[in-house]
């Protein structure tokens, strides 16, 4: 099923550094490209492949290419995996010039692929996006992407477009999609009791509590249904622990100290406590008494705590959000310190951090400091909603009947498949297997990415990695997106975060960073934001 097309090219100008603008409408199959400078005798030069990634789709109709080359090379033969077979818009612009070029050719064979990578006709897609917005509160600046299936690190859409999946859901589907022991603890569950009210026990519950309290520093586990309901616990707990040990005190300490780019939420206790405003301001009047102060100032945040004010300081031992940023071991300890000499209480924000994703179970295992309140949420169910605030017998001890509840909260649905979740990111096979192939991630990107000018840093522990670009991510990561894999951004936009099932394969990452290499090229058509 191929039919052959060769074509003359409009050829406008050629460097010893060329770059070749291609446009056309579907991109399917085989693409070669040649073009020959003043001089050029044919079969005399080293023939050039590039095996170029699913094209970036940059308009409805319209898929643009970028090649380069660092010689003058004039032979580029550039293999796509689909090229379609009609309405092949035939336009190439060979830009950045100091040479002029004689002739140019466009071979083309073009065939049917069984398997398209980009889908040609998102039918149903579209007809989703289209209902959304009509249908749902546009909250979401959402990927034009409506997944209908997962397995293991791979997800589906409804036109049946595969993509590896970077993103776990924000850091919460750490088993992956569809992973058996999970579908069998909430199959199960389903089967028996979903939901009770805690008006009653039930056995999960229990379960779950006593065995975060058995992996952690904390004596007892109160359940959420979120992360920023797991802090909107923390924040209450605090100021109730303060009230309690300090009975005979007017004004107890009631404020708090968090940190520059962090991230806590969007209810009105966490969204004080998240840094950036523009989530904050909107919303105003929200939570007082709230003190940011740069994330690892160690003196900064010493003396604030020293003021006596402080009923609690929050932190994430790995910032998520914020753009991958990891505390110090001697800022967490310098935070330790300065809570024990006031009284302060000490929260850790593992949302995101937490539960094996920096190749420790807890993140702040890596630095040896313990706080007195820990919140998580995304990954302990595996996908269903959780929230849990782990606590020191000390705060535990300060709350009582009716300081605070939830509806939903610690469903024997919800804890039996947050049991099937820890027993397995607790083993310590899989968590040192999390540091084996997040070192390997980040040494590849490390290796690949040398010398792009558009590169910062790479960043981060275990499978929680940041690569800080001089850009915007965004263009990068829809051109992976095309090319069938998922990552997400972080901090100011210009960090890609990468934060995958922690089940990963090494094969997977390799296919991962393959992909992101091949799409880099996006970035050089975007300005630096230096
Ligand atoms: C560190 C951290 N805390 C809290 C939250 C809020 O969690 P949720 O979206 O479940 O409310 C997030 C979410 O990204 C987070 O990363």
């Amino acid at each position: 099923m191929t039919r052959r097309e060769k074509s003359c090219l409009r050829v406008f100008q050629l460097c010893p550094f060329p770059r070749v603008f291609f446009r056309t409408k579907y991109c399917c199959g085989r693409l070669q490209l040649q073009f020959q400078p003043p001089n050029y005798r044919f079969g005399s030069r080293r023939r050039r492949q590039f095996f170029h990634p699913p094209l970036p789709n940059y308009s409805k109709n319209s898929q643009r290419i970028f090649l380069q080359t660092m010689s003058c090379s004039t032979l580029f033969s550039l293999k796509t995996p689909l090229f379609p077979s009609a309405a092949v818009n035939r336009f190439i612009n060979l830009r950045h010039t100091s040479y002029s070029v004689t002739t140019a050719s466009l071979n083309l064979d073009v065939h049917s692929n069984p398997k398209p990578l980009l889908n040609e006709n998102p039918k149903k897609s579209l007809e989703v996006i289209a209902d959304e917005k009509k249908f749902v509160v546009g909250t979401y600046a959402r990927v034009p992407v409506v997944l209908a299936s997962g397995k293991g690190c791979k997800v589906y859409d409804v036109d049946g477009q595969e993509y590896l999946d970077l993103t776990s859901g924000i850091a919460v589907n750490a088993l992956g999609h569809g992973d058996p022991d999970w579908v069998r603890a909430v199959t199960e569950q389903a089967n028996v009791l979903t939901h009770v009210s805690n008006t009653y026990y039930s056995v999960p519950q229990v379960e779950l509590a006593k065995r975060l309290v058995a992996c952690s520093f904390a004596d007892s586990v109160f359940f959420s249904n979120s992360g920023t309901e797991a802090n909107e616990a923390a924040i209450k707990f605090s100021r109730k622990y303060q009230r309690y040990s300090q009975p005979d005190e007017t004004y107890p300490p009631t404020e708090f100290i968090a940190f520059t780019n962090c991230f806590h939420g969007r209810t009105m206790g966490a969204l004080a406590l998240t840094y950036k405003e523009n989530y904050r301001s909107p919303f105003e009047p929200i939570m007082p008494g709230v003190t940011f102060l740069e994330y690892g100032n160690i003196q900064a945040a010493t003396e604030m705590i020293q003021s006596g004010k402080i009923a609690a300081v929050f932190v994430e031992p790995i910032q998520g959000e914020g753009g991958i940023y990891s505390a110090t071991k001697e800022f967490l300890q310098s935070l330790r310190k300065a809570c024990d000499n006031t009284g302060s209480l000490l929260i850790f924000d593992e949302v995101q951090c937490g539960l094996g994703r920096s190749g420790y179970l807890w993140a702040h295992e890596a630095c040896g400091v313990y706080p007195d309140i820990m919140t998580l949420a995304k990954p302990l169910a595996g996908g269903l909603p959780i929230g849990a605030v782990l606590v020191t017998e000390k705060v535990a001890r300060a709350i009582n009947f009716g300081d605070h509840g939830s509806t939903f909260a610690g469903s024997p649905l919800i804890c039996s498949a947050a049991i099937a979740v820890l027993d397995k990111i607790s083993s310590p096979a899989l968590l040192a297997g999390i540091s084996e192939k997040g070192r390997y991630f980040k040494e590849l990107l490390v290796k690949k990415l040398v010398g792009n000018p558009h590169v910062r840093e790479v960043r981060g522990s275990g499978l929680i990695i940041g690569v800080e670009l001089d850009v915007s991510a965004a263009p990068l990561v829809d051109a992976c997106q095309r090319s069938g894999l998922l990552i997400l951004t972080a901090g100011k936009g210009n960090v890609v975060r990468i934060v995958p099932p922690l089940i990963i394969s090494i094969q997977e990452i390799d296919r991962a960073v393959e992909i992101l290499i091949d799409c880099m090229p996006v970035l050089d058509d975007h300005v630096s934001t230096n």
